[in-house]
């Protein structure tokens, strides 16, 4: 199904692919992955796909942006039916480096940022974000795309990738898409797939205290901690629940604010059983 793609396991090659494309004139965008893709990354994908010549995914499980015990062991992997839906959505070229490709063995420089991973999820994944900045700097390098997409279900890594392009001068334009979710709300993630019957109704809960918080707000309450209360007793109510954290930030700063008198963004990461999920919504006041 679909038309041919190009799978290209080196960096080498993939250069000078990107090189050559140029050269011709064309443009590239990309989508970076961690594979074992769905919908959202499909809707990435397709964005992607009308804004350039050349669509480029990457599939990689980064081993830099897991921390000791998550996990990375476990991750997800479908190489064969992540390759069907690349072609399907008219991908041209999928980069599908192994970790020795990416880092070699004497691997030592970072990209870590002063202050946006010290809130949300960089509290409790302290390595996470100086990874996921450090891969796709190098993605952009071997790459080189023109445009680059990334969805708004990962909030604070988009923030932060906006962020790195703007500090280091990257020519790259940065396009996040909307959070795709499955009917009942949902956000699509690969570790939805760790999910028994009964955690995977437990994991609706992020989604409802979400909207249960965009309700209070439109009824005119706008006291964050008395959202975020709320928020946690909903969520505690459900089985196998543990709350990593509720916040609602400055969606450029992503400080804490008291009173939603501006636009905010409402976040979470809520463990259901052993599997961490994540999900976030724009609040406006009325
Ligand atoms: P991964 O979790 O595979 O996600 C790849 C891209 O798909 C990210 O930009 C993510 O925000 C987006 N995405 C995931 N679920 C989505 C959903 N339900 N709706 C819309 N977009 C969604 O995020 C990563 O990989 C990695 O950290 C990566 C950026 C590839 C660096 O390793």
């Amino acid at each position: 199904m679909g038309v041919p793609i190009d799978i290209i396991p080196l960096k080498t090659e993939m250069q000078a692919r990107s090189n050559h494309l140029k050269n011709q004139g064309k443009t590239i965008a990309c989508v970076p992955t961690m594979g074992y893709l769905h919908e959202g990354h499909l809707s990435l994908m397709r964005m992607a796909r009308s804004m350039a010549d050349t669509l480029v995914v990457s599939i990689f499980v980064n081993p830099t942006q897991f921390g000791p015990g998550e996990d990375l062991g476990a991750y997800p992997r479908d190489f064969e039916r992540d390759q069907s839906l690349c072609r399907k959505v008219g991908a041209d070229i999928l980069f599908y480096p192994s970790a020795t490709e990416m880092y070699g063995s004497r691997f030592q420089t970072f990209i870590s940022l002063e202050q946006l991973p010290f809130h949300l999820c960089g509290i409790s994944r302290p390595v996470h974000f100086r990874g996921v900045a450090t891969i796709v700097t190098k993605l952009f390098n071997i790459i080189k795309p023109h445009t680059a997409l990334f969805g708004q279900k990962d909030y604070q890594q988009v923030r932060i990738i906006r962020q790195l392009v703007q500090d280091l001068d990257l020519d790259i334009q940065i396009i996040s898409g909307p959070t795709v979710r499955e009917s009942d709300g949902l956000a699509m993630s690969s570790r939805n797939a760790y999910l028994s019957t009964s955690q995977r109704l437990s994991a609706l809960t992020l989604y409802q205290a979400l909207c249960q918080t965009r309700n209070h707000l439109e009824n005119g309450l706008t006291d964050a901690k008395t959202l975020i209360q709320s928020a946690a007793s909903l969520i505690l109510s459900f089985p196998e629940t543990t709350i990593d954290y509720i916040a609602i930030c400055d969606p450029d700063t992503l400080e804490e604010i008291q009173t939603i008198d501006r636009p905010a963004v409402m976040a979470l990461a809520v463990k259901v059983g052993k599997t961490r999920l994540i999900d976030n919504m724009m609040l406006s006041p009325q």
